[in-house]
């Protein structure tokens, strides 16, 4: 990217733009809103409230373009190994496609994707019409997912966000942390008669995952009736580990494969989304897949990059992170059932595209990846949004509302909807603090306070703002949004020129913890700052207590 004519060509065209407002923006084009919209399978993306006009979108583009975004999408879908540092195709597309062959190493992926929804489908069906009973006879009302990272923030998401499609009132929990708590607390309130264990770990090596599996499997020996046999019943896993599974005690009938073409974060589409299936049903989860296909139908097929809305999704924040120096991005979910959109989004751009050498190993001289952040917007409106107004620096944010919720209140509808656009115009538009002073001395202040109040008052706003709406949160939205996130890392990625798809950052700190876990288990301190050593020392006393 550095050193190219078009990326040169962006840095001058910031210094022009970077002078106007967003406001100033709106007053030059009428049309503004209407041209800065894009529509896809029902999903609307204003990208109307940022410092872009037609040449910002021209030079982005072309950016776009220059960096081999049309080839690299192509070597994506068709399965060539573009995560070159694991000698890896990159296929969690594929786990949504239908009918097209697609070859790995000479295999069709295709057939055994289907293969797996079939016996996903198949599992789910016997849990639902209660012929996969506990080991006692009684039907499954439990669910609990074991997993980390990818293995568990898109099953959270989903679930939480489809919770009104559950089936049999099935209810289900999640266990990610090593924390003890977070598991016994989690155990405490099921029976093991009729729970049902997924332990979800592409590796089977997670050490989170797999002590959480082994406390859960000795809680149910325990509590139930003591009998290797009975864990058929209520311990099935998602992996592409065959041996750790077994060795672990769950039967192959047992195990939900998936491959080493999935990455961890963009792995719900694949078996680690059973636990998804067991509790929306498959026919739902097909509506997901469908919605995820659909937005890949519409990235790869739109070939006006302008009109492409992962494309244009991706090139405003890279506009931000490269040309503007802001260097966070708020992901503010309006709806209370997308609350955990922002770490599931959070995982997947930082840690597919938070690296700092390109693709051949070389230090890039730009920035990559912004942090992602957030929460529900509502709440936070009431918390951190000061800052947002009236901080020094400037965060871009993603404004997600669902219009319409059949499953909540059309007061509280409305009341929501409202406040998601009111805050994206407040963003905006600002009030300077003349403004705030007329306000002050209409409402019966002195002169001298109006002036004092209104620098407290006054909110600068030309703040930039995506919205995007979905008609609801259905299955099939809800896989086009999220199929939409996963197409705008793609996108930055590639132009950044890195791999998307690795994570090496995450092993440092797993390799050390293992070494200061035996310190901490031999009460014996072989480490070699004094820091860590008096950290490892404190745990040693506090273990004796
Ligand atoms: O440590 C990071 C990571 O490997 C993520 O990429 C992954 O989603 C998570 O851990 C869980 O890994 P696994 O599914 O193998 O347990």
């Amino acid at each position: 990217m550095l050193n190219t004519q078009i990326y040169n060509d962006l840095k001058e065209h910031y210094k022009k733009i970077s002078k106007l407002t967003l406001l100033d923006l709106f007053n030059n084009d009428s049309h503004r809103a209407l041209k800065y919209t894009l529509e896809a399978n029902g999903l609307k993306f204003d990208f109307s409230k940022n410092n872009i006009n037609d040449e910002t979108i021209a030079l982005l583009t072309k950016l776009a373009s220059e960096s081999g975004l049309t080839r690299e999408v192509e070597a994506m879908f068709s399965g060539s190994k573009i995560n070159n540092t694991e000698n890896r195709a990159v296929l969690h597309t594929a786990l949504r496609s239908k009918g097209k062959t697609i070859l790995v190493d000479g295999i069709n992926v295709v057939d055994e994707i289907q293969s797996v929804l079939l016996q996903m489908q198949d599992f789910s069906i016997k849990i639902h019409n209660g012929s996969h009973t506990g080991f006692s006879g009684k039907k499954i009302t439990d669910i609990v997912n074991i997993g980390i990272g990818g293995s568990d923030l898109g099953p959270v998401l989903v679930c939480q966000a489809l919770k009104p499609y559950r089936k049999n009132n099935l209810n289900i929990h999640f266990i990610s942390s090593v924390d003890g708590y977070q598991t016994l607390d989690t155990l405490s309130v099921l029976n093991p008669e009729t729970t049902l264990f997924v332990i979800a770990s592409k590796t089977f090596t997670t050490q989170e995952t797999m002590t959480n599996a082994m406390t859960a499997r000795k809680w149910f020996l325990d509590n139930a009736v003591n009998n290797l046999d009975t864990i058929q019943y209520h311990f099935v896993a998602s992996s592409t580990n065959t041996e750790a599974v077994s060795a672990f005690g769950i039967s192959p009938d047992n195990m939900f494969p998936f491959w080493d073409f999935v990455g961890g974060r963009y792995s719900l589409w694949s078996s680690i989304g059973l636990s998804i299936i067991l509790y929306i049903g498959y026919d739902n989860f097909c509506e997901l897949l469908n919605g995820a296909r659909d937005m890949d139908k519409h990235f790869v097929e739109t070939s006006d990059l302008k009109q492409n809305m992962p494309v244009m999704l991706a090139l405003i924040s890279l506009w931000y992170i490269n040309f503007y120096d802001y260097t966070t991005q708020v992901i503010s979910p309006y709806n209370t059932r997308l609350t955990r959109l922002p770490a599931y989004i959070q995982q997947l751009e930082m840690e597919s595209n938070g690296k700092s050498v390109d693709k051949n190993g070389n230090l890039l001289g730009y920035k990559t990846c912004p942090v992602i952040w957030g929460d529900s917007g509502i709440n936070g409106q009431h918390a951190y949004y000061q800052l947002l107004h009236q901080g020094t620096s400037i965060y871009p944010m993603d404004i997600i509302l669902a219009l319409s919720d059949k499953f909540s209140d059309k007061t509280h509808n409305q009341i929501l909807q409202s406040n998601a656009i009111a805050q994206a115009q407040a963003f905006m538009i600002g009030k300077t603090s003349e403004q705030a002073k007329s306000e002050l001395i209409a409402s019966g202040e002195s002169l001298e306070r109006s002036e004092f109040l209104s620098k407290h008052k006054e909110f600068r706003g030309n703040r930039p703002t995506n919205m995007i709406l979905l008609p609801e949160i259905s299955p099939y939205y809800l896989g086009n949004l999220i199929a939409l996130y996963e197409h705008k890392t793609f996108v930055q990625g590639i132009i950044w020129n890195i791999d998307s798809f690795d994570q090496w950052g995450v092993e440092l700190g797993k390799q050390l913890a293992k070494g200061i876990l035996n310190d901490i288990v031999l009460e014996n301190v072989s480490s070699t700052d004094s820091s860590t050593t008096s950290m490892i020392k404190e745990c040693i006393t506090a273990n004796k207590n």
